[in-house]
């Protein structure tokens, strides 16, 4: 039994999202064989893969079909996809910029952004959070630094700013630089300017994902945003109320605009409905049942989850410490959510990846 022989055994494992087999997509690495130990890496395209446990029961199980007595061991690693890097120079360390928008204020978009941030870190990613709310910052909040300064750092006599890091998250927040009552009589252009130097002049680092908490609206200040600062996707936070789908709705519209061009990653149902804690079972759709699944179908956006309303996600919102660090089954919501965002990832870059290298290169 050889290297090749393994990569044959192996190549009856298929990619569901990239329809090819895994030794074909080049996930198998570093293959070692020691009698009959065998080991070797499995490369996904985030590290916060949905489908990790299938890829290893899959691997294990093609490899025992051809050799009935072999001792499997994978080490499952990541190297997350990026499209970014090769078309533009602001952060190129940075793999995918997300943007997490809604039509409407308050459907949680700054609760959902810090959660899934925490999530997609505890996953294994490396990831920054942008609170690029310049009228009502809540990150700092959200996540007890309010009273913390941002480092100014001088690079050969250029100031750049260093993100705060909390739990290992880097974040950056406009409230914890900008007096919030100064901020509040800022026109368009200076917010659009300032967000932009708080992406291009700060020393985020390297970074899988870095996540926009966005304003609530679909101004002037979304739109310029967008086209500065070239987007991996956005992801849409909608509760089922009828008047937050018909703001999602503008939204949507918005972000599939020609001159504006940013994928939609997917529509997050927020307080879907309200579950007590003494009678779990028991589903109240206190806002209506089902608005943002359905218009997730209308306009064919993928589905990513929905979020119950549960008092302890406002009171981990209150208290500096999201939900999803503390309780387990609010963890596995936001888990599912986060693996299917980063999965729609991996689609949507490997579809670019595969459009630019169709394109040739004296093309115009
Ligand atoms: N699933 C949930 N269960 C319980 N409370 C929630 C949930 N999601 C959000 N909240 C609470 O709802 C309020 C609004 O949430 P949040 O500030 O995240 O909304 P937002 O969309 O960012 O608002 P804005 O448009 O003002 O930026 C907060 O008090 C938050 O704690
Ligand atoms: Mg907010």
């Amino acid at each position: 039994m050889n290297s090749e022989d393994i990569l044959k055994a192996l190549s009856v494992v298929i990619d569901p999202d990239f329809k090819k087999d895994i030794v074909t997509l080049h996930m198998v690495r570093n293959i070692q064989i020691e009698n009959n130990h065998i080991n070797f890496d499995l490369v996904l395209t985030t590290p916060a893969c949905p489908l990790k446990e299938q890829f290893r029961k899959q691997c294990t199980e093609a490899i025992i079909t051809a050799f009935p007595d072999a001792r499997v061991l994978i080490n499952m690693t990541s190297e997350t996809t990026s499209i970014r890097s090769n078309e533009i120079n602001i952060l190129p360390n940075v793999k995918n910029i997300i943007c997490i928008s809604s039509g409407k204020g308050g459907v949680g978009k700054s609760t959902v952004a810090v959660n899934l941030a925490y999530t997609l870190q505890r996953m294994g990613a490396k990831v920054g959070l942008l609170d690029a709310d310049i009228h009502g910052p809540s990150i700092p909040h959200m996540l007890g630094i309010k009273n913390i300064k941002p480092e100014i750092r001088d690079i050969k006599g250029k100031h750049y700013m260093v993100p705060i890091e909390k739990d290992g998250l880097k974040v950056l927040s406009i409230g914890l630089i900008v007096d919030e009552y100064q901020a509040l009589v800022w026109r368009g252009p200076m917010v659009t300017s300032a967000l932009k130097q708080f992406i291009t002049d700060t020393l985020w680092g390297k970074l899988d994902y870095l996540i926009l908490d966005m304003p609530p609206g679909t101004g002037d200040v979304h739109i310029t945003m967008t086209q500065t600062v070239p987007l991996t996707g956005v992801v849409i936070v909608s509760t089922p109320q009828q008047i937050a789908v018909a703001d999602a709705r503008k939204a949507i519209a918005m972000y599939r605009l020609q001159n504006v061009n940013v994928p939609i990653l997917g529509l997050i149902e927020n307080m879907a409905y309200f579950t007590p804690a003494e009678l779990p079972n028991n589903k109240y759709y206190v806002f209506g049942k089902g608005g943002a699944r359905q218009l997730a179908d209308e306009y064919e956006i993928s589905f990513l989850g929905e979020i119950p309303l549960i008092q302890s996600i406002m009171e981990g919102a209150e208290k500096g410490l999201p939900a999803s660090e503390e309780f387990e089954a609010i963890d596995s919501i936001y888990k599912e959510i986060a693996g299917n965002i980063a999965r729609n990832i991996s689609i949507k870059n490997e579809e670019k990846l595969k459009e630019q290298s169709t394109i040739p290169a004296n093309a115009e």
